[in-house]
Order: C-alpha cells, then structure tokens, then sequence
C-alpha cells in the first residue's frame, strides 16, 4: 500500500507561559525544526514503530493498543495517537510508522506535540479518509493529555497543527492568528533538560500557598500577551523586548527561572538584545532574546561568551507552516 509522510513543526513560547494554565492567553510561534511521520498502511495485526531513538522498531498489536498497554515514552504518542484516530474514524489497521526528528527533544521545542500531530496527518492520509485541522487539534490534544495525564494547555499541539504566530487560550477555545511578516528571535539551549511537569507542579503548590501573590503575577503576564500581541502586529521590536524583560522578571517571581537562565537572560541584553527571556515551563530548555538584523552577531557573540559551558545557539526561524503532507 501507498506510504505517506507528513511533518509537523516545533514551537516556541514568546509570552504567557505558565499563566496560560490559570485562564489567561499566551503567544505561541512555530518554528522551522520539523518532526516527520511516515506511514504505511497493512492487513497485518499488528503496528510497528521505527523511531530514530532505538535501532529495533517496537510493535504492538491491535489488541495490545485497545488494551491501552504501557508503551515506553518515546512510542507513546505515537501509539495513543493511533488509538485515537480509530476510536474517531471507527477503523483498525496495521501499519508500519517511521518517525524522523530534526531537533533533539531535549531542547523543548515540542517534539512530543509535532510528533502526534504529524501521526494524524499522515494516517489521515494512508486511510484516505478526510480530516480537517479542528480535528487533528482535538484529537493530537486529547492524546498528548492522555500520555503526560496532567495539566497541558496545549499550546504546543496548536503551533504544530496550524503553524505561524498564534494567540492561544487553553484547551483552545481560542486559536487566532497573529499576522506578522517576521520575528526576529535569537535562541539558546541552556544545555539542561526542563521537566515541565514538575514546573507545572512547582507554581500550582505555591499558588496554593500564597494564591494572592501569583493571581496578581498572573493577572499582569495575560496584560503582557495582549501588549504584546499589539507589539508584534506592529513590529515594535523595542516595545516587545520591554515586555520581554518584564515576562522574564515574572517569571523569575514564581521560581521558575535558574541562575543558568538569568545569565543568559543578561547576557543577550549585554550583547544588547531588545529583550530576553525563557520560553517554556523554565528550569532549563532554552531563551529567546529579540534581536535583529543589526544586533543579531553582537547578542550571539555576549550569549557564547557566558559562563554556561553547555550553551547553544539553535539556528531556528520563527513562523513556520503548520502541518503539511510531505511529498514521497
Ligand atoms: O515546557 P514547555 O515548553 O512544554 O512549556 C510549558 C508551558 C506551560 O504553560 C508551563 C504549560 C502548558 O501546557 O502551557
């Protein structure tokens, strides 16, 4: 049978990361460092994975999968995403999935949400049968839900499903499109891997411990997205870059900054950077910092001189398509 390949691609946080969980909105770029899925329908029993992880594919059959069996993690999306699609179209197959990364996942740009998008594109694909966007969302979340069984605003799974710049709100009952010709991001891998769910957890026992304090650090980061959305419409790099700055200080407030972060927070202002900031949960992964044509070499030249030996400048551009077939 035919095979079909479709990609997905990574995303980065610009503003309203943790806020986004308490209600407030957020803004979500996609990036161009894409994950792609390959997929071969069968009459076989069972669905084999091939991941550039491991050198052996990992099969399962039907049965297994309906069953819900514990599949190692970096097959489950994969696996959960091939449930879902049969429990919505109403089918069963065999197939033969090939998954390729251009990015580490260590990095956090949304490898795990890319992947399950771009598995339901394809089997969409391979099954001949219709789906519209609104349907790989729904169904890419419920499966990322369903393996990281936590809180999940699904930011992620929207840049990798409809690309470009995105005003976003939980679960989405928002998604809309921020028109902008271009965002000119400088970005930089701590060298630490960030465990988003216990960042998640971090700021949800001290919103139990001391609500006041982080409802009015939340309240002014949703203020911070909706300037920062008419930052960007306008693309008033100085103002972004304030709001930046002013995110980054938020985000510190709840703990969820780290020394190595900061300095390279302060180390792309020294390169004289806009602004700067994490992206993501925190406690690792990468910065941003808005830099452009002009200060792009001098923010580059102060981030590889800081003291943070595992640093890394990730060569990314912002505004990437969503979801797409690939050509065979
Ligand atoms: O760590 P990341 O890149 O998956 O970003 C997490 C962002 C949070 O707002 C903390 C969680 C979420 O699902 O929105």
């Amino acid at each position: 049978m035919e095979g079909y390949t479709a990609s997905a691609p990574g995303k980065l946080m610009i503003f309203g990361e943790h806020a986004v969980l308490y209600g407030y909105p957020c803004i979500v770029t996609a990036v161009d460092l894409r994950m792609r899925v390959g997929v071969k329908l069968n009459s076989g029993p069972s669905v084999e994975v091939k991941t550039d992880i491991s050198p052996e594919p990992f099969i399962l059959s039907r049965e297994q999968i309906e069953r819900r069996v514990d599949v190692p993690k970096e097959v489950s999306f994969v696996i959960v995403a091939v449930r879902r699609f049969w429990e919505h179209f109403n089918l069963a197959f065999g197939a033969e999935i090939t998954t390729k990364s251009e990015f580490t996942y260590s990095y956090g740009l949304g490898s795990s949400s890319a992947v399950t998008v771009a598995t339901i594109r394809a089997l969409a694909s391979a099954a001949k049968v219709e789906i519209s966007k609104d349907t790989i969302f729904r169904l890419a979340y419920e499966s990322v839900k369903e393996v990281q069984r936590g809180d999940a605003s699904g930011f992620d799974v929207a840049a990798a499903v409809y690309g470009g710049l995105l005003y976003y709100v939980s679960g989405g009952s928002t998604i809309r499109e921020i028109r902008s010709d271009s965002l000119p991001l400088v970005v930089c891998y701590s060298g630490t891997k960030a465990s988003t769910v216990e960042l998640v957890g971090k700021v949800r026992q001290l919103h139990r411990d001391r609500p006041m304090y982080v409802d009015e650090i939340m309240t002014e980061i949703g203020e911070i997205v909706n300037s920062g959305e008419a930052a960007l419409l306008a693309a008033d790099y100085p103002q972004l870059g304030r709001l930046m700055k002013r995110n980054q200080n938020l985000l510190a407030g709840l703990g969820v900054s780290t020394d190595v972060l900061d300095t390279l927070v302060d180390s792309a202002l020294v390169g004289s950077a806009y602004g700067a900031k994490l992206s993501g949960a925190g406690g690792g992964d990468c910065i941003i910092a808005v830099s452009t044509a002009e200060n792009r070499v001098a923010t580059v030249d102060s981030l590889m001189s800081a003291d943070v030996p595992n640093a890394k400048i990730l060569e990314v551009a912002t505004l990437a398509e969503g979801v797409r077939i690939e050509p065979n």
